[in-house]
Formats: structure tokens, C-alpha cells, sequence
């Protein structure tokens, strides 16, 4: 990566961003919105639209020479060089219910890869951030993903994204599994599932229906975090996969080797 260290201020610039992002979905939480349906159970407001708006307008006057890829209104789909790979909310479903948990979710990538990301939970007041290299943070404090040795003894996080096949195989799987874990949560945000998974809370996060807008943050804040994050098959994670396994390195050791043992029994290992 040529020039691949961030903008010194890229962190303070996303961080002050999502913050103010988030009370703009606060703001919003719980009041009469317009709200779109893309299908079933995915829905857009205009709320998500007034922060998208605030985000490209932020980061296109901040940096005006990178690109910007979100959600909502995209403004490019190549990935190379500076990218800023944009959720202005994530859970929609939860926000329009008025079930608090949603986040906005942000991640500067070079080349497709992540370098700084950021994602902040307004209801909790929680921003989880991370810079490559440099560690990963739960608002001041430094966080661990989690250490847990075994699937048995993981809480696990789960989420089921628009693709009913998909949706039935995660169930089918949890089905399969149970009561081999701690316990399962589907609480129905992929970024806030990926920052539980950094900062230990699930042991582990499982998901196979992302778009980069998901997954660019969570990819870094793992990391940083010293958890691993591969796609639901082990192999290398890409902001581009659509699938997600993301923890404790034991567990998810663990949980690959009780995928295989189960694979016959998998939709979603046996039909991909
Ligand atoms: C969705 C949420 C949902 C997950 C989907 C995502 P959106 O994002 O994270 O929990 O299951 O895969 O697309 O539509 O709320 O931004
Ligand atoms: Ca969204
Ligand atoms: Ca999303």
C-alpha cells in the first residue's frame, strides 16, 4: 500500500463523524419517520438518508481527494486507493421498531483494506474504533476480543441478512449446534455484532449475507483487537465477502472444526 498509513486526523475525523451521525439517529429514534421497504424486512428511512448525507458531505470536504462507498447512494463501487466504506445506519429494522440497537458504521480502506474503522452505538454512547497497528478502542479504553477456548463455552452472535436460503441455512446451523454453546443472541446488527466480537462481549459472530458496508469496520476492530475474523470456509476475510466467522481465536478454531464434522448436515457449507 503506497501512502497506506491514514491521514494523521482520518481516526479524530471518522470518530467526531459517527458521533455526531449517531445523535442525528437519536435524534430521529422512536419519532414518525418515511420509511422505504427494499424487501422483506429491509427497510430504509429517511433518516438513514439525512446521515448519509452528513457523512459525504463531512468526508468530501475533509478529503476531497478520496471516494466514498455507501449504503444508500453509493458514489463509487471501484475500491482502490482511499475509500471510505460507509453504513450510515445499520439495523434499520431495529431503529424503525424502536429497538435500541442500530449503529453507524464507518471504514477508511486502501485498496480494499481497512486502516481505520469506526463504529459507534449512539443508545450505549459507545464508539468502537480502530487504526491498523495501532490497537483497537472502546471509547477510551483499549479492547480484547475474547479468549474463550471452546464453542461450548461461547456466547454466540449471530444474524440471518435478507437472503431467506441463507437466513434458514444460519437457523438450520443453530439448530445443528444447540445446546452445544453458552447461548445464541440474533439481536439483528451485523457492524454491532462484529464490535461485540472485538471487544469479547460474543465470543464469537457468525453471519453469510454482508456487503462491504457491513463488514469493513469489523474486519479492523477483530483484528486490532487480536481476535481473528475469516470467512464462514477459514479462508482470508475480504471487505468484499459475503460471509463471516469473527472472535476468540479457540473458538473459532473450534467452531470451524465443528462446522466440518457437521458439513452433510449444513445447507450452508454443502450448497455454497
Ligand atoms: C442489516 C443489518 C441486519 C443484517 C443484515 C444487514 P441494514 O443492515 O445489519 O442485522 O442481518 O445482513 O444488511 O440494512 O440495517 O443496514
Ligand atoms: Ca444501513
Ligand atoms: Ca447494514
Amino acid at each position: 500500500m503506497s501512502g497506506s498509513s491514514a491521514p494523521a486526523n482520518a481516526l479524530d475525523v471518522a470518530c467526531a463523524a459517527a458521533r455526531e451521525a449517531g445523535r442525528i439517529a437519536l435524534d430521529a429514534f422512536r419519532r414518525p419517520q418515511r420509511v422505504e421497504t427494499k424487501g422483506r424486512g429491509n427497510l430504509v428511512s429517511e433518516t438513514d438518508f439525512a446521515i448519509e448525507r452528513f457523512l459525504h458531505e463531512t468526508f468530501a470536504r475533509e478529503f476531497p481527494d478520496h471516494a466514498i462507498l455507501s449504503e444508500e447512494t453509493a458514489s463509487t463501487t471501484a475500491l482502490d486507493g482511499w475509500v471510505w466504506v460507509i453504513d450510515p445506519l445499520d439495523g434499520t429494522r431495529n431503529f424503525v421498531s424502536g429497538i435500541p440497537f442500530f449503529c453507524v458504521n464507518i471504514a477508511l480502506c486502501y485498496d480494499g483494506v481497512p486502516v481505520v474503522a469506526v463504529t459507534c452505538d449512539p443508545n450505549q454512547d459507545e464508539c468502537y474504533s480502530a487504526e491498523r497497528g495501532r490497537g483497537a478502542r472502546l471509547n477510551d479504553a483499549p479492547m480484547r476480543a475474547s479468549g474463550a477456548p471452546t464453542v461450548l463455552q461461547s456466547v454466540l452472535g449471530f444474524d440471518l441478512g435478507y437472503d431467506d436460503d441463507l437466513g434458514r441455512g444460519v437457523l438450520q446451523l443453530i439448530h445443528e449446534l444447540f445446546p452445544g454453546a453458552q447461548s445464541v443472541r440474533i439481536p439483528g446488527s451485523a457492524a454491532l455484532g462484529l464490535a461485540y466480537a472485538a471487544c469479547g462481549r460474543y465470543d464469537l459472530f457468525v453471519h453469510h449475507c454482508l456487503f462491504p458496508w457491513d463488514i469493513a469496520a469489523g474486519i479492523l476492530l477483530v483484528q486490532e483487537a487480536g481476535g481473528v475474523i475469516t470467512d464462514h470456509l477459514g479462508a482470508p476475510i475480504e471487505i468484499a465477502s459475503p460471509s463471516v466467522i469473527a472472535g476468540a481465536p479457540r473458538a473459532h478454531a473450534d467452531f470451524l472444526r465443528w462446522q466440518q464434522e457437521h458439513s452433510a448436515k449444513l445447507d450452508l457449507l454443502s450448497k455454497k
